[in-house]
C-alpha cells in the first residue's frame, strides 16, 4: 500500500554533510562501495530491518522502503564543509578507520568530494585550527554564504532535493539564553549584530538549511536545533529537524539495558561509564568546554528510563556519572567501560560490567544514512519541526522542554514510535502502544 500523501523519491538527494572528519568519510565510503555491491551496509535498519504491517489475515513483514518511497542509494549526491581542506578521500586514509582497500575501489569518487569552507569559529572548539574556513564573516554573512552554497550544490547537481547534516566536532556548550534564542525574530536580530557568543556557527548552517527548504540533522550534542527560535524557523519553512548526538557505542547499550534493570523492578544504586578514544573526536573533546556539551546529552539517557519519581524505593538516590578520555593510541577504537550497581531483593547488592569494545565511525555511519533518508522522507510526507520518530537514533532526542515535555530514551520505545511513524506515513494503522 503506498500513500499518495508521500511525495516519491524522484530525482537526486543532495546529503550535504557538515565536517568531513572519520564519520563522514565512512559514511560516503560505505555507501558508494555498497552501491558498487562491493560492501554492505551493515548497521542500516532502512536497508535491514523489517517492520509488521496489517494485522490478522493482511499481516506483512515488509522492509521500510516496501512501506514508504525511501531515496535509493544510487540517487545520492555528497557534498561537505570543513575547517580543513582534505577530501574525502584523504580524510578516509587520514581517519584510518577503514583499510585502503575498502577505500580505493571509490576513490576516484571521493576524490571530487572536496569541502567547501566551513563557517567557522575557533572559540568553539579550540583544538582545530585548519585553514578552509571563512574569513572575517559575521554570523550573518556565514548564513548568506552558506545558503549560496546550498544553492550551488543542488543546482550544479542536479539535485532534486538537500539534505544537510552536522557530523562536524563538538561545539563548545551554549545554554539556552532566551532574549535570544526565544524567537525566530531574536535570532535573527543576533546573528544580524554578530552575538558569536550566543550564535554557534552550527547554529548558522541550520538557519540556512532549514531556510533553503532542506531538513537539518544535529549529529552533535549542540544545542543548535533544540531552541524555539528554530522550532520557529522550521515551522515557517515547512522542514524537518532531528536531533541530537547519534546514539552509537554506549548510549545505544545504556537505553536499550536500563530498561532491563526497570522493567525486573531491580534497583540502581551508581552507574558509572568511562570511554577511552584517541580520534580527532576524542581530541576536541578533552576540552572541558566541549565535554560539557557531551556530558549533557550522555547524562540525559538514564533519568528519564529509571525516574526516580515514578520508583523512589528503587532509583531515588543514584549515582551517575560519564567520563571521556583521549588516548590517542586507541584512535577509532573506543573502548567503554560501564559499572552498574543496581540491588535486589531486600536491598542486597550486585554488579554489572559491560566491557564494549566498538568502532565508532562504524557505528555512526549507518545512523547517518537512515537519518538522512528518513529526514528525506519526512520532508516529502509534509511532517515538519521536531521529529520524534527519529529519537531512536539519537543520544538526547529533540523535545519540547518549555511544555514540559520529556523526551523518550528508552530504546525499545523508541523503537515503536520508529515503526508507527512509517506505518502512518505508508498508510497503515499506527497500531503499536507505547506503555
Ligand atoms: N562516532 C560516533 O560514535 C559519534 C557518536 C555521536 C556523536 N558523534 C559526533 O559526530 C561528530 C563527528 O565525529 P568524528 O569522529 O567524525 O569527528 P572528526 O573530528 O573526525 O570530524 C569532525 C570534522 O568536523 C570539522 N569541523 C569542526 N567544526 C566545523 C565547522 N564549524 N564547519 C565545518 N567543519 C567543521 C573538523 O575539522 C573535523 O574534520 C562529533 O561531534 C562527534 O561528537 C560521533
Amino acid at each position: 500500500m503506498t500513500n499518495q500523501k508521500v511525495k516519491p523519491a524522484e530525482g537526486k538527494l543532495g546529503i550535504m554533510v557538515v565536517g568531513l572528519g572519520a564519520v563522514t568519510s565512512t559514511f560516503m565510503t560505505g555507501v558508494l562501495m555498497a552501491r558498487k555491491g562491493l560492501a554492505k551496509p551493515v548497521g542500516s535498519m532502512v536497508e535491514y530491518d523489517k517492520i509488521r504491517v496489517g494485522k490478522g489475515d493482511t499481516k506483512q513483514y515488509l522492509k521500510y522502503r516496501e512501506v514508504v518511497p525511501i531515496a535509493n542509494l544510487s540517487d545520492i549526491v555528497f557534498g561537505a564543509w570543513d575547517v580543513y581542506p582534505a577530501d574525502a578521500y584523504h580524510s578516509a586514509l587520514y581517519a584510518e578507520v577503514l583499510k585502503e582497500k575498502d577505500i580505493e575501489p571509490v576513490k576516484d569518487e571521493l576524490e571530487k568530494i572536496v569541502p567547501m569552507k566551513a563557517a567557522f569559529d575557533k572559540n568553539f572548539a579550540k583544538r582545530l585550527d585548519g585553514d578552509n574556513v571563512m574569513v572575517g564573516k559575521s554570523r550573518w554573512e556565514m548564513v548568506e554564504q552558506l545558503r549560496n552554497d546550498i544553492r550551488n550544490f543542488k543546482q550544479q547537481n542536479g539535485c532534486d532535493r538537500i539534505v544537510v547534516a552536522w557530523a562536524a566536532s563538538t561545539e563548545i556548550y551554549v545554554p539556552v539564553y532566551d532574549p535570544v534564542h526565544g524567537t525566530l525574530a531574536a535570532l535573527e536580530a543576533a546573528m544580524k549584530a554578530d552575538d558569536c557568543e550566543h550564535v554557534a556557527p552550527s547554529m548558522c548552517y541550520a538557519y540556512a538549511a532549514l531556510s533553503e527548504g532542506a531538513p537539518f540533522i544535529m549529529g552533535a550534542p549542540n544545542t543548535t536545533v533544540d531552541i524555539p527560535a528554530m522550532w520557529e524557523l522550521a515551522e515557517k519553512t515547512k522542514m524537518p529537524i532531528a536531533g541530537k548526538d547519534f546514539k552509537t557505542g554506549q548510549t545505544l547499550v545504556k537505553s536499550g539495558f536500563a530498561p532491563i534493570i526497570g522493567t525486573r523492578c531491580l534497583g540502581l544504586s551508581g552507574w558509572f561509564s568511562t570511554n577511552i578514544l584517541g580520534n580527532r573526536d576524542g581530541l576536541v573533546l578533552d576540552e572541558p568546554a566541549n565535554f560539557r556539551t557531551k556530558e549533557v546529552s550522555k547524562l540525559s539517557t538514564l533519568e528519564s528510563i529509571l525516574v526516580p519519581e515514578k520508583q523512589p524505593d528503587l532509583y531515588s538516590d543514584y549515582y551517575h556519572k560519564v567520563r571521556i578520555n583521549y588516548y590517542p593510541p586507541r584512535n577509532d577504537n573506543k573502548e567503554g567501560w560501564d559499572n552498574i550497581d543496581i540491588f535486589g531483593w531486600m536491598g542486597y547488592p550486585m554488579q554489572i560490567k559491560i566491557n564494549f569494545l566498538c568502532r565508532d565511525s562504524i557505528l555512526a555511519a549507518p545512523l547517518l544514512l537512515d537519518l538522512c533518508l528518513l529526514s528525506d522522507l519526512a520532508a516529502r510526507a509534509g511532517r515538519y519541526g521536531i521529529q520524534r520518530f527519529l529519537s531512536f537514533y539519537l543520544k538526547s532526542p529533540m523535545h519540547d522542554y518549555t511544555q514540559g515535555e520529556v523526551p523518550v530514551n528508552h530504546l525499545f520505545q523508541q523503537y515503536v514510535m520508529l515503526k508507527n511513524a512509517l506505518r502512518e506515513m505508508g498508510g497503515y494503522e499506527a497500531d503499536e502502544e507505547i506503555d
